[in-house]
């Protein structure tokens, strides 16, 4: 499994000691959650903030945009730091267009789905897409309770993906622990963001080991 822990739950007064431990652990991926006020009800942080954390980062920085207009902001995050960058199918018209210039500019590109946007709106893009990540909360705030129906939506996604013949990674951001990752991991997903389960904990060091084997 690939583990992918959120910053959006670190310490924000101390973001470069929580990447080091980040870097320092067998996670895979780092999440860094974007929000405008405007896409979602929360504001997060920025570009200042992804680049700061990128000079520490040793592993991949996993961008997910929560914000409308994310093509005006591509080459800005790529030039952050990004390593992956995904925007939402909600806040795209343009999609297609949208996820040539996440490519062109050298980043895996991936979109993300809201808990109510079905599953069929990917069968033209999915060909085109490197991840997709499924919201399993709405999104706009960590440590939310995980919408069971997202399994269904994991196992439709593993079909579409299996009948189109694509390598494209499943990716479950929000609720995410031990035990929604084992039902996450049954149904198809190959990477699991989390925030809370990871930062709330004792030893996030040894959460993360325990989602890398769920
Ligand atoms: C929610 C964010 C998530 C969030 C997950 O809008 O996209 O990445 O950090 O947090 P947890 O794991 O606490 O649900
Ligand atoms: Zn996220």
């Amino acid at each position: 499994m690939i583990v992918s822990p959120s910053l959006l739950a670190a310490d924000f007064a101390n973001l470069q000691r929580d990447v080091e431990m980040l870097n320092a652990s067998v996670a895979d991926w780092i999440h860094v959650d974007i929000m405008d006020g405007n896409f979602v009800p929360n504001i997060s942080f920025g570009l200042p903030v992804c680049e700061a954390v990128a000079k520490h980062a040793k592993k991949p920085l996993d961008v997910h945009l929560m914000i409308v207009n994310p093509e005006k902001y591509l080459e800005s995050f790529k030039k952050a730091g990004a390593a992956h960058i995904s925007v939402h199918i909600e806040a795209c018209p343009h999609l297609h267009r949208t996820i040539q210039q996440i490519k062109e500019l050298g980043c895996k590109a991936g979109v993300a789905l809201n808990p109510h946007t079905p599953i069929s709106q990917l069968e033209d893009i999915i060909s085109d897409l490197d991840l997709v990540i499924l919201m399993s909360v709405n999104p706009g705030f960590g440590g939310q309770r995980f919408i069971h129906q997202s399994l269904e939506k994991t196992e439709k996604l593993k079909n579409l993906i299996l009948q189109k013949n694509t390598k494209t990674l499943i990716e479950i951001d929000g609720g995410v622990n031990l035990e929604t990752g084992k039902l996450l991991k049954n149904a198809g997903a190959d990477a699991l963001v989390a925030g809370n389960f990871v930062f709330s904990s004792q030893s996030p060091i040894d959460v993360i080991k325990l989602l890398k084997v769920v």
